[in-house]
């Protein structure tokens, strides 16, 4: 059922561009059928380097998406490469409390699978900023 997903994050992690770490992750998420994928993007400057699922989330916004269905990442070594705290925020924005997280290693092989409620507990999200019954917007231009 990932199948597509595991082969698209695999994919992304070879473009990684991470001479410092030499980390290289991939990440793909499904966005109402569609797929859209990232790797990390390191920088001289270190702090301004981005992850792989940033990059992922930037191209399904990119292509008009707002919800993330599932995603899967893949980074380097055995332990699984699991989503840094920032990007944890970063998917709750797009991702329901049981968005399937699926983390496997460079062959593929399933080494973890949660949910963004596991590994973001408690987490602040858009719908903490709906007041007085008021929609937040879907951040698209009017
Ligand atoms: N990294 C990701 O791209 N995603 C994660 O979930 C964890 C860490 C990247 C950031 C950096 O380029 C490298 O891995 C080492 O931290």
């Amino acid at each position: 059922m990932s199948r597509d997903l595991i082969e698209a994050a695999l994919a992304a992690r070879k473009r990684a561009y991470a001479p410092y770490s030499r980390f290289h992750v991939g990440a793909a998420l499904r966005c109402e059928g569609a797929i859209h994928a990232g790797c990390n993007v390191e920088n001289a400057a270190y702090p301004q380097g981005s992850c792989a699922e940033a990059g992922a989330i930037a191209a399904m916004v990119m292509a008009g998406g707002r919800r993330i269905d599932e995603i899967v990442i893949v980074g380097s070594g055995e332990a699984p490469c699991t989503p840094c705290g920032g990007c944890r925020q970063r998917l709750r924005e797009f991702g329901a409390p049981d968005l399937d997280i699926k983390i496997v290693n460079t062959e593929g092989v399933l080494l973890l699978e949660t949910t963004l409620e596991a590994l973001l507990p408690w987490s602040f999200g858009p719908d903490h900023l709906v007041q007085n019954g008021d929609e937040v917007s879907d951040g698209t231009a009017s």
